[in-house]
This record gives structure tokens, sequence and C-alpha cells, in this order.
């Protein structure tokens, strides 16, 4: 569903008269975890057929009042976004890429049959967010703020002869300390060899709620294996690595000069994670040659055995850059390396990290300034 060309969305700013204390902000800001602080905003934005975008706000943070009839609770015709606001060395804050994350949420809605949102407005509606809820931007290290973008159908009414015709769309903020607890402890990952995520044709690569839904029972699943993160394999042959429940997956093949990474292709099914698309750039110029290519489980657990495969991690705007040190399985278990974060894995860590906290340069202009 595309959006009037040439619409114009001017966003009415309408602050909170009782925005969190200073005293409890700071307290929250302490260890903030991932997801359980919200700022004292949030955007919101209406889209109707024939009217197209509009009633643009920057708003109080604040519930909303929907009718039980509400399409988004029936046919989960909903999808977000993610991207973090990093409080850069000098004490000014950014986003990273945020341009990648508007194109990629419009490909979500294509997919969706829900409207496109002009890329500007997505990006402006950043930066008012976050220029408005500054002091929730954290300065702690690795600490950062987390920005949620999502779309729910509004339509009242139960049928299914045709898409919702009004949307909602918003954002909210969080802030966010690491996503796994342990900091970068290596984490262990489940193998989910009978439920999977994503079919040829399905909604794979799009960022719908209904692929987290139908994901919570791997991993549980996991969870109950003493497993962080679970693992997809593809859904026809059950064998070939696809990625993690909210991260890629990079495979690092040799060490020191002879380093390589690589990471399962694209093909529809998973999610194009824009951190992903950035190693595969920033891998080639600190010299670790980077390519996609297929991993199958035997060949994992085969090529760790060899010595061959010598680390493996998670890759994502919540998680950053996770290290995986070991694998299970129903049937099988194995570690990964000496089970420890690796060096290639540390390298690109402090790569990414560095360029999206302003600390290192920044080759391709993926920082994007807010104030
Ligand atoms: N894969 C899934 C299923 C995800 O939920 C995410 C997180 O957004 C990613 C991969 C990584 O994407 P990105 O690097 O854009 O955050
Ligand atoms: C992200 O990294 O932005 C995600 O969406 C992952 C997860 C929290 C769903």
């Amino acid at each position: 569903m595309a959006t009037s060309p040439g619409t114009e969305i001017t966003f009415d700013v309408r602050p909170t008269s009782h925005p969190v204390p200073q005293a409890d902000r700071e307290r929250m800001l302490e260890a903030p975890g991932f997801g359980q602080v919200f700022t004292d905003h949030m955007i919101t934005i209406r889209w109707t057929a024939g009217r197209g975008w509009h009633d643009a706000r920057l708003e109080p943070y604040g519930p909303l009042i929907l009718d039980p009839a509400t399409a988004v609770f029936h046919y989960a015709q909903e999808f977000f976004e993610g991207l973090k606001a990093y409080r850069q060395a000098d004490g000014s804050v950014a986003t990273f890429r945020p341009w990648a994350n508007a194109t990629r949420m419009n490909g979500s809605a294509r997919r969706l049959v829900m409207p496109e949102l002009p890329e500007e407005a997505f990006v402006r509606a950043i930066e008012l967010l976050v220029t408005q809820d500054l002091d929730w931007v954290p300065f702690a290290e690795s600490h950062s703020l987390y920005l949620r973008p999502f779309m729910i159908a509004t339509d009242r009414g139960i049928g299914i002869s045709k898409p919702s015709q009004s949307y909602l769309f918003m954002i909210i903020a969080s802030p966010a300390s690491t996503y796994f607890s342990g900091g970068i402890k290596p984490v262990t990952v489940w193998l989910s060899e009978d439920y999977t995520r994503a079919a040829p044709g399905g909604t794979g690569a799009t960022k719908c709620g209904g692929n987290y839904a139908g994901g919570f029972i791997g991993q549980l699943t996991a969870l109950e294996n003493g497993c962080d993160q679970v693992v997809w394999l593809d859904a026809v042959e059950r064998r070939w690595v696809e990625e993690m429940g909210g991260m890629n997956m990079f495979f690092v093949y040799g060490s020191g000069p002879e380093a390589r990474i690589v990471t399962p292709p694209l093909g529809g099914t998973i999610l194009a994670g824009i951190t992903r698309d950035s190693l595969l750039k920033l891998g080639p110029d600190l010299a670790i040659p980077a390519s996609e290519g297929r991993i199958s489980v035997d060949q994992w657990r085969a090529d760790c055995a060899s010595g061959e495969l010598t680390e493996a991690f998670a890759c994502g705007t919540a998680a950053a850059i996770s290290p995986i040190g070991q694998v299970k399985g129903a049937t099988s278990g194995w570690t990964i390396g000496n089970g420890e974060p690796g060096p290639v894995t540390t390298k690109l860590r402090e790569e990414l990290l560095g360029i999206q906290f302003g600390r290192r340069p920044d080759p391709y202009s993926w920082v994007h300034k807010i104030c």
C-alpha cells in the first residue's frame, strides 16, 4: 500500500507536563536491563485509506485505548523495527543507520500490505523523540537508548475480506544495557530441530510480530535446556543454520591472518540484519574476509571438532555482538573453540561499538548525529 507521494508530514509536539522526576530517572538508568523502562514521550502517526498519513504527534508516553475488535488483535497485522541512540564520546547523541531501518520497515509494510511511511518522516520522528528525551540516553559504558518503531492495523472489525484500512505508527524508547544479562560472556544456544521459524514464501524476512510469536516455543525450549537463545534451521531440510531468535549469526574460520567470517545467506527466510550488513563491510576493512555461505548443523559440529571453525557469534541491534560458546541440541552438543570469546569476535565488536559510540572513525557515514 503506497502512501500519497509528496505528502509532507508535520509533527505536533505536545510535551508531557509530568516527566519522570530526575532522581527516579537516574535510578532507572543505573541498571535498565532490556525493554523494561520507557521514556517520557512517544511518537504517533495515523494512516487511513484516502487520507494517507495524518495527525503526526510527539506526545506523552501512555496507554492506548483500542476496541477489542481492533484488527491487530485478531490477525496480527503488525511489524516493528529496532535501532539505538548512542551517547557519543563527546557527549552528543547519534543513531546508527536509521535510513536502513526506514527502508527495511517499508519492506515489511509491502509484504504485510500495510502503508509505507516516507523514510524522511521515519528519521524525523526518531530525531524528534530522541531530542525530546535526550536525558534518557545513558552515559554508562555500553548502555544506549533502544528505539522501537512499530505499526499496527487499527480497523474495528473481524472480517478478513481485505486488510485493515487504517493504521497507527508509533515509536517508543527504552534505555537499555546489554541484552544478555552476563554482558559479553559467551552464550549457549539451542538448536531447534522440531519447530521452525520461517518457510520460503512466508514472512521470515520481515520484522513482523507473528515471527516472534511463533518462535517463543523454540526460545522456551532453549531456556528449559539451559540455553540463552534458540538457533533456527531452515524449514525445508531442517539442517541449514539460518539465524537466532533475535539476531543473525556469523562463523569464524581459521585464526590470525587466515581468519575469515561467514554468515548464512538471506534468501527470504532470514531477517536482513543491519548489524550483519555492517559486519560484512567492516570485516574486510579489518583484513577479515567476509562472505555469505550455507552451513549445515553437521558441518558446524564437524568443523568445530577439526578446529577449522574457531569462533561463532550472534549479532543484532539489541545484542550488539555476542560470542557463542556452546551449542546444544536434542541429540548432540559441542563447544566452539575453547568456549571463550575469541579474538575475531572481540575485534569486530570493538570496531562496531567504537563506531556506534563515536570512539572510532565512521568510514561509511553510518553515524547519524542527532544533537
Ligand atoms: N534476526 C532477527 C530475527 C532479529 O529480530 C534481529 C533484530 O533486529 C536481527 C536478526 C538483527 O537485525 P539488526 O542487526 O538489524 O538489529
Ligand atoms: C533488535 O535487536 O532490535 C531486536 O528486535 C531483537 C529483539 C529484541 C526482538
